[in-house]
């Protein structure tokens, strides 16, 4: 749908709309800077640089990223990356590697990605928040048994 960049002379934030889902994470924390009421929705100077960098790499799905243009650190990627299954949603992931779908198209997850494991999506590898209308539902991790109570 959307990519768009927003920039200071300290910082770009770059927001994809389609890995966006819609967490509001972003406008909880920073409302200042990330307000979905306000145009453009992103506005970098009603905001610290350190708050902003902090809130993007909050971002779950990596729709919000940054290059910092004044010499600051750019964000890390996590190593080894990690996959954190959310109850009834995507697969969390934050760090880097490579999608590849069926037809060869190569897909870079990092720095942070939420990727689609209900099968609903509109847009693999990446989750569009379709679990819900499908009603998935994911099963918890199988107990371990338990030891027979002593008689
Ligand atoms: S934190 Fe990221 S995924 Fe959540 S609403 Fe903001 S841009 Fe979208
Ligand atoms: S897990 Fe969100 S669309 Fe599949």
């Amino acid at each position: 749908m959307a990519q768009r960049s927003y920039s200071t002379a300290a910082i770009e934030v770059h927001w994809d709309s389609d890995r966006c889902i819609h967490t509001g994470w972003c406008s909880k924390n920073l409302l200042s800077v990330f307000n979905p009421e306000q145009h453009p929705w992103i506005q970098l100077d009603q905001g610290e640089l350190d708050a902003i960098v902090a809130v993007v790499e909050g971002c779950p799905s990596g729709a919000l990223t940054y290059t910092r243009l004044d010499g600051g650190p750019q964000e890390v990627h996590s190593e080894p990356a990690t996959i954190v299954p959310w109850p009834n949603g995507p697969y969390h992931v934050r760090g880097s590697f490579l999608v590849e779908d069926r037809h060869g198209e190569v897909f870079d997850t990092g720095p942070r990605a939420t990727l689609c494991r209900c099968g609903q999506s509109n847009r693999h590898p990446f989750c569009d928040l379709s679990h819900r209308e499908a009603k998935f539902h994911s099963y918890p991790r199988v107990a371990e048994p338990q030891e027979p109570a002593e008689s």
